[in-house]
């Protein structure tokens, strides 16, 4: 039996099957990863804008690059791999698709149980009082402000430095226990406290999988990993489902 056809074997006889994704899955769809050869942060660094603290001092540079990549993901479609995981949950009793992206991709292919792990970059709130607002900002008329509180609306998603909602990071590590099969997808696998979820799957008897164009730093400690494109990989699997 070749690494996918156990894989596929896997994932027909799962009852409980979990799966972290990140940027790497978006990647077909157009968007950027952050990390890699092509990676957004080789050009820009927003791991210095991406922070309450740069907020707070620069509202006017840290709104910009949000509404240019809600921009870039308002034109972008869900691609193969996000179809191929509305497949395989469709099949599986159990199904927990945990994601680090912020792009709404795999709620508009059709996933149904997504925990958002960063957030959502069409939501904002405020960041004095967390009042969520409307999409509907107009930000070329100057910084939004909170209707309730007057403090300056945010982009409601999680910066360096700042805690997960304290609920998806729950469900999250709630399904990695849970789960009889995990497969890390399109991850750089080096952020936490999603980096860990993997792990924490396996300790608790899970079966590992990792797909990736890249050996990660999770790579060694899989079951199975298999080296490529998400997209191409899931949606030759979803055929023998
Ligand atoms: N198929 C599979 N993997 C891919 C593909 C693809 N088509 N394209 C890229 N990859 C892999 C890269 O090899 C890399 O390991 O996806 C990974 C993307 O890694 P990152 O850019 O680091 O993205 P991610 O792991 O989602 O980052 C985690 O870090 O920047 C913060 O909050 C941000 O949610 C993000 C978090």
């Amino acid at each position: 039996m070749t690494e996918i056809q156990i894989f596929i074997d896997k994932i027909k006889n799962s009852q409980n099957m979990a799966v972290l994704t990140g940027a790497g899955v978006s990647a077909a769809s157009g968007i950027p990863t952050f990390r890699g050869q092509a990676g957004l942060w080789k050009k820009y660094r927003p791991e210095e804008l991406a922070n309450p603290q740069a907020f707070r001092s620069h509202p006017d540079i840290v709104w910009e690059w949000y509404a240019w990549r809600r921009d870039l993901i308002r034109k972008v479609k869900p691609n193969l791999a996000h179809y191929a995981l509305v497949e395989i949950e469709k099949k599986i009793p159990a199904f927990t698709l945990i994601t680090q992206n912020i792009d709404n991709l795999h709620q508009l292919s059709g996933s149904v149980n997504v925990v958002e792990l960063h957030g959502n970059i069409m939501k904002s709130k405020c960041i004095d009082c967390n009042l969520p607002t409307s999409d509907n900002l107009n930000l070329k008329a100057g910084l939004p402000y909170c209707r309730s509180c007057g403090g300056l609306i945010r982009p409601d998603v999680v910066w360096f430095g700042e805690s997960l909602q304290i609920d998806a990071l729950n469900k999250a590590q709630t399904a990695a226990m849970e789960c009889d099969l995990f497969l890390s997808l399109g991850t750089s696998a080096l952020v936490e406290p999603a980096a860990s979820l993997p792990y924490l799957a396996k300790a608790n008897g899970a079966f590992l999988v990792e797909i990736n164009m890249e050996e990660t730093p999770l790579s060694s400690q899989t079951d199975i990993f298999l080296i490529g494109q998400a997209e191409k990989i899931l949606s030759e699997i979803t055929h023998y489902l």
